[in-house]
């Protein structure tokens, strides 16, 4: 099947790819010439494991190609993914679609004979019939057919979650769209994963509804964390014993700094604005969003409380910096209002990333910006764990509490045992468990519990 691309950025560039390895001929386009030249000599302008070998794999077999030339690559395509950007605006939050429009018109113009074109950008409820509409202006006699696509790939495991999908949504109810978007996913069919058709309406909601669902899950065992530091429970323990009910599900249920990312904060804001244009209420969507919003100031007071209550005139060091481990995106990473509240109260940060220093840099003033852990932790007055990278698993913990200035360990991701830290000599601070401190510091006075528990959502509220 031949296939063009739209849109070589996160999601085109994993899309493309995968479908190349597949055994389709795809030719992925970008309009930014940078970014072709780039991947052109070999290059890959996202950092996603495993992505660049494949590029070049597929490349070397003559099965993938780049161009700035639309109308070439889609010269012959059997099927278009759009694959654009749908940032959300900054005046209102709703998804900016110009991007997506202005492709649908670009492939009005230059597509011949019968074209499926996919929507795989995420984009509201009703957007397939927008496109739609823009194609048969541009071209009246358009032999089209729109479907809706949606990805669901995670960063830092995009190309397993392509290959091996839990599910692929197909939103069509023309017969030839559907045998042609089966054959492109011909080998999902055949590793025996779902392939789901609905109305195209339906998948476009799906996609949305996923992504609200699953961040409902993060910010509801966020409370139940905040809850566990009060009663002396164990988050951790609480989310496997609720988990193992399989009609719960073990998985995205790690407490956390909150979520972040180009996904849920910008799908549930704009789940909440097609909600809202429609009358309808959404207050479970709603409530996901504030918590996890009030959650960035938690943290900051959480770190605030572990180093005795204020962070005026200390050095804090911030281990992760991007929303989440294996990426170097920073968008709507919690790292970045968590150390905006720490300079405001007087704290100087010193900040390491594997692979996130490039893009954070610009987005964050008065950062020290360090070349691995521990030169970050030196003279420190608490350690933060932040995002949970391989790196960071394996700490040399006897060095690194030989070069802090106070052993304040704030484990973000609970990533370390508390018994483990307490064992070189650290205080250790975790999410949705007691702060433990070694009997034999005598150096720094364990962070207290607050009297009364203020409420999530409150901006007094601490943990
Ligand atoms: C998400 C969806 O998973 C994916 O299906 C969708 O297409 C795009 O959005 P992504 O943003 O790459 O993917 O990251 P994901 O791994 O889902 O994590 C999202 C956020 O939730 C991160 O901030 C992460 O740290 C947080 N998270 C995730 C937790 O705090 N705990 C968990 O158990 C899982």
């Amino acid at each position: 099947m031949r296939i063009s691309v739209i849109g070589s950025g996160y999601v085109g560039l994993v899309t493309g790819t995968c479908l190349a390895d597949w055994g389709h001929e795809v030719v992925c386009v970008d309009r930014d010439p940078a970014k072709i030249e780039l991947l052109t000599n070999g290059g890959v302008p996202i950092y996603e494991p495993g992505l660049e070998q494949m590029i070049a794999a597929n490349v070397a077999r003559g099965r993938l190609s780049f161009t700035r030339d639309l109308a070439a690559a889609l010269a012959g395509s059997d099927v278009v993914f759009i694959a654009v950007g749908t940032p959300p605006r900054a005046s209102d939050g709703e998804a900016d679609l110009s991007f997506v429009y202005d492709v649908a018109r670009d492939i009005g113009e230059a597509i011949d004979g019968y074209t499926v074109v996919v929507c795989k950008s995420t984009v509201p409820v009703g957007t397939g019939d927008v496109v739609e509409r823009i194609i048969s202006q541009v071209r009246p006699d358009a032999d089209v057919t729109v479907v809706s696509n949606p990805e669901f790939l995670r960063e830092g495991s995009a190309i397993e979650d392509f290959t091996k999908p839990d599910r692929v949504v197909i939103g069509t109810e023309d017969e030839r769209a559907r045998e042609i978007m089966l054959a492109v996913y011909e080998q999902v069919r055949a590793n025996g994963q779902p392939i789901l058709i609905t109305k195209r309406r339906t998948a476009e909601l799906i996609k949305y509804a996923a992504n609200a669902f699953l961040a409902a899950k993060l910010s509801f065992i966020n409370e139940i964390a905040d809850l566990c530091e009060h009663v002396d429970a164990d988050v951790d323990e609480v989310a496997e014993g609720i988990g193992l009910d399989s009609r719960i599900g073990a998985k995205f249920l790690k407490a956390g700094p909150g979520f972040g990312g180009s996904c849920f904060p910008k799908d549930t804001l704009a789940l909440l604005r097609t909600a809202q244009d429609h009358g309808v209420d959404m207050r479970l969507v709603e409530t996901t969003v504030s918590v996890n919003d009030a959650r960035k100031r938690r943290m900051a007071l959480k770190i605030m409380d572990a180093v005795g209550g204020s962070v005026e005139g200390k050095t804090v060091a911030v281990l992760g910096l991007t929303f989440k481990a294996n990426t170097d995106d920073m968008r709507a990473s919690p790292s970045l209002p968590v150390v905006e509240l720490l300079q405001r109260a007087g704290a100087t940060v010193r900040a390491y990333d594997p692979e996130g220093m490039p893009q954070a840099r610009p987005l964050m003033s008065d950062v020290e910006f360090t070349d691995d852990p521990y030169t970050c932790a030196k003279g420190c007055d608490a350690v933060v764990l932040m995002t949970d990278w391989d790196e960071f698993q394996s700490l040399d913990l006897e060095r690194l509490r030989g070069l802090v200035r106070t052993p304040v360990f704030v484990d973000l991701r609970n990533v370390y045992a508390p018994d483990k830290l307490v064992k070189h000599g650290f205080t250790a601070v975790g999410i949705g468990r007691s702060t433990q401190t070694g009997a034999d510091d005598g150096r720094h006075a364990p962070a207290q519990p607050p009297a009364a528990h203020s409420g999530n959502g409150s901006p007094a509220g601490r943990t």
